[in-house]
């Protein structure tokens, strides 16, 4: 058999067959037996190999080491944060970890102020050395205060979006709160003549106009894009954090994400929270997209220089076979979870939301979308349901009670309305 199997694909394979026909009848039935019988093995093992390998994603929950659970997030804005908000504070849940959350009745903390430390409900008790787990609720960075309240070995990462597309969303969200938008008819017609509308001194209350990320990184957002100062800050956002994801690869961001930090594929799978109804989605013109880069120079910067490296990352960690069929993996399970949890798949809006704790929070023009859960559901399913489809400020009003029994709960009464 050995002379045999070594034999096939060979010449060997030529002088066994060519005996096994000269030989006696005996000797020819024996021989045609171990021919088969090797021509079998080597056809599973390479049906083995293959399988394996097709194998192998849908295994691929099996992790390597226990999951990271000391995670900061810098929950930067319009750029699907709220997502990944959702899946952090689930995590949070199942793992019954401690979150950092706002203190008192705040929701957020402290933008746009830079953080302090003593924003965190519980920083200062339990001595200068609590810490907790995870951190992801809108804040502007200040890393010596947020290691203040993070262990030394927390994973940190962000989130970033087109600034093109992430400008648009701001001006429809926030229209009516940001002085430099409240004027204005339409984004194209405020990029044409942006200082005649956009007063620097106004600072903070403008921020979200104009290089938003870059302010939510701690940086200054109105600095001249100058080379060495956007290079110098660059390399601050790459020290201090692990990963930068994309909101536009937004499925192999979360590939990447669990691998890195080693956790379950449910853990990841999330559906798109705080998105806006199509109708709250404008276009710029093609001119208004160049000026929109123009305008937020320093963090199309940003973004030109994060996409480049998610890229790099990637590649780095996963063959490209290998991603498309953890992304793939990953969209088929929210399928799944879909079907399993939501009344109609299609985001509602605000008025067909029929339970409040479900409803999202609506800011100025746009219309913030949310789900219906299934009715009929049993206890457990439900329970995993209504959390993956629970909007931000509901779910870190639970997560807080659930921390802070003794505390007054979080008054979201106003989502009611
Ligand atoms: C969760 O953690 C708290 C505090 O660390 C502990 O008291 C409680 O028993 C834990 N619960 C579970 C279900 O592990
Ligand atoms: C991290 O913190 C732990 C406990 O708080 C401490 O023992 C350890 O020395 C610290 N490591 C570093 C590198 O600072
Ligand atoms: C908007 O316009 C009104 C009336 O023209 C003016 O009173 C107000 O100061 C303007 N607001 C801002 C933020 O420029
Ligand atoms: C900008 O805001 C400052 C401070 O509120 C104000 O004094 C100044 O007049 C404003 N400038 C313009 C051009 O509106
Ligand atoms: C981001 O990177 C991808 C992959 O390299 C590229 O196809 C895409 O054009 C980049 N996006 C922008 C806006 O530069
Ligand atoms: C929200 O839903 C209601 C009820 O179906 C509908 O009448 C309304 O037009 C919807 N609004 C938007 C903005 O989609
Ligand atoms: C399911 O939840 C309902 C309402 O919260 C409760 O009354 C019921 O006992 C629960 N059933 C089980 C099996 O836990």
């Amino acid at each position: 058999m050995d002379r045999v199997g070594k034999g096939v694909g060979s010449r060997g394979s030529f002088r066994a067959l060519y005996s096994v026909l000269k030989g006696s009848s005996a000797h020819r039935c024996f021989w045609a037996v171990l021919l088969l019988l090797a021509l079998a093995v080597l056809l599973l093992a390479g049906v083995m190999h293959v399988d394996v390998r097709l194998l192998m994603p849908q295994l691929g929950d099996q992790v390597d080491g226990p999951p990271v659970t000391n995670v900061m997030f810098l929950k930067t804005h319009k750029t699907a944060s709220s997502t990944v908000l959702n899946i952090l504070f689930r995590f949070v849940e199942t793992h019954n970890l401690s979150a950092a959350l706002p203190a008192g009745g705040r929701f957020h903390l402290g933008y746009p102020w830079l953080f302090l430390a003593r924003y965190v409900e519980g920083a200062e008790q339990g001595g200068p050395e609590r810490r907790f787990n995870i951190m992801c609720n809108h804040l502007r960075f200040n890393p010596p205060e947020v290691q203040k309240v993070m262990p030394n070995d927390t994973f940190y990462f962000s989130i970033l979006r087109n600034p093109v597309f992430q400008l648009e969303s701001s001006f429809v969200y926030y229209k009516s709160h940001v002085p430099a938008f409240r004027n204005v008819t339409s984004l194209d017609a405020f990029l044409a003549s942006p200082w005649a509308y956009y007063n620097q001194s106004l600072g903070l209350s403008n921020a979200y106009a104009r290089n938003s990320m870059w302010f939510d990184l701690g940086f200054d957002n109105d600095a001249p894009p100058k080379e060495d100062y956007v290079r110098a800050r660059l390399l601050d956002v790459e020290r201090r954090f692990q990963l930068l994801l994309i909101a536009e690869h937004f499925d192999e961001s979360m590939v990447l994400l669990r691998r890195l930090l080693r956790w379950r594929l449910d853990d990841v799978v999330a559906f798109r929270l705080n998105a806006r109804s199509r109708h709250s989605v404008t276009s710029l013109s093609p001119a208004g997209q160049e000026r929109a880069k123009h305008w937020c120079a320093l963090d199309w910067r940003l973004y030109q220089h994060f996409n480049r490296t998610f890229w790099a990352r990637l590649s780095a960690e996963l063959s490209p076979r290998r991603l498309r069929s953890e992304v793939a993996r990953l969209r088929e399970r929210r399928r799944e979870l879909a079907a399993l949890c939501l009344q109609d798949s299609e985001p509602k809006n605000k008025s067909q939301i029929t339970d409040f704790r479900l409803r999202p929070y609506q800011s100025g023009r746009a219309d913030i979308m949310g789900y219906n859960v299934k009715p009929g559901l049993d206890n457990q399913t439900l329970q995993t349901c209504q959390r993956m489809v629970m909007p931000e400020l509901q779910y870190m009003a639970h997560l807080y009670t659930l921390q802070f029994p003794d505390k007054p709960p979080k008054n979201i009464a106003f989502l009611e309305a």
